[in-house]
């Protein structure tokens, strides 16, 4: 059926932080940031064409969204929209599905607006591509640069691996570059805390932050910085040389909100817990890394040939955390039914 299209898409860690837009509407980052798109992790979206419709609709693990949670979606059909003259097509229903263990807070908007990306392309060039000869195929960089504007992190899930989202100078180039597969001695533990904190959302904490925080004008400075070193590390699977600027760019992007106005943190009791623990299995002679995004739970990058030894360690070590065992993974695709 071609008025239906399913998508696969992966979730992304940051390595080096995404935190700050430049533009608000068209999500243009502040710095270029770097992540590893993670194999376990992922969202299953399925678009359709629905005559039925008066508006388009959002269904998240089977539940239908509000109008509110609904805008940002509405934002990037409407782009599509515009990008294959169909401002008449028929609305869309959109059934998203997170195979991330929402409950432990690991839930991404990254794989939920790449998949949501990449279904909607293959549903819009379906319907439209052949009865037009004006319409220019869509490649994955301007896909990445329509994900975005639905959440920056998206931009990364459009391609697998080690991605980079840059800067650009404006819409067109702010897109994603894939710089390296990961099919090395690469992997990462996800390490769930469970909380029951108020969430601070991310558009609102780095709204909050670039507004605030009076180490924000260093941010962009350091991060480069990082980004760096992080590229380089890559570019000679040096995990140790990865990881250490990794967990320095955490430090420093966490900093910013203690330097807020007023101050804030995502990091609790626990989170410092396991990052000293980290440091005892450092110390122990494995390559063990950490960092931290906008929640408590902590991201570990280890060597995928040492990951289970260091998963044990960790569960034996904090027996009430939940820990999600991942490696690099590939970009979206088509769900063929
Ligand atoms: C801390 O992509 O969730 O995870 O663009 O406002 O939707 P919006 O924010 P979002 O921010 C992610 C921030 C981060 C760091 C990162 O993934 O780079």
């Amino acid at each position: 059926n071609i008025n239906s299209v399913a998508a696969r898409a992966h979730t992304n860690i940051a390595l080096i932080k995404y935190w700050g837009k430049r533009d608000e509407k068209l999500y243009l980052p502040t710095s270029t940031s770097l992540s590893l798109t993670l194999d376990s992790l992922y969202t299953d979206t399925r678009v359709s064409f629905d005559n039925d419709l008066d508006k388009d609709v959002l269904y998240i693990n089977g539940e239908l969204q509000d109008e509110k949670s609904t805008e940002k979606v509405v934002k990037v059909i409407n782009l599509f929209r515009c990008r294959y003259v169909a401002d008449d097509s028929p609305y869309i229903r959109v059934e998203s599905y997170n195979h991330v263990p929402t409950a432990a807070g690991l839930a991404s908007s990254s794989s939920g607006f790449a998949a949501l990306s990449f279904a909607l392309r293959a549903l819009f060039e379906n319907q439209y591509l052949p009865e037009s000869d004006s319409i220019d195929l869509m490649n994955d960089t301007e896909l990445s640069a329509f994900a975005r504007q639905g959440s920056g992190s998206a931009t990364r899930s459009i391609f697998g691996g080690f991605v980079e989202w840059v800067y650009g100078t404006g819409s067109s180039d702010s897109v994603a570059v894939p710089i390296d597969d990961g099919d090395w001695d690469v992997a990462m533990i996800l390490a769930a805390v469970s909380t029951q904190r108020k969430k601070i959302s991310s558009t609102y904490g780095m709204k909050h932050t670039a507004e605030t925080s009076a180490f924000y004008p260093l941010w962009k400075q350091v991060s480069e910085e990082d980004l760096r070193v992080v590229r380089e590390g890559i570019a000679e699977r040096d995990i140790d040389k990865i990881g250490a600027a990794m967990e320095a760019n955490c430090m420093k992007f966490h900093a910013t909100m203690f330097a807020a106005n007023p101050p804030f943190t995502y990091l609790t009791a626990r989170s410092f817990e396991i990052i000293e623990y980290v440091h005892e299995l450092r110390d122990s002679g494995l390559s063990v890394y950490f960092t931290m995004d906008a929640g408590p739970n902590v991201k570990i990058l280890c060597r995928k040939s040492e990951r289970q030894e260091i998963h044990d360690k960790i569960a034996q070590r904090f027996a009430d955390i939940t820990l999600f065992d991942a490696a690099s993974g590939p970009a979206p695709h088509i769900m063929r039914d």
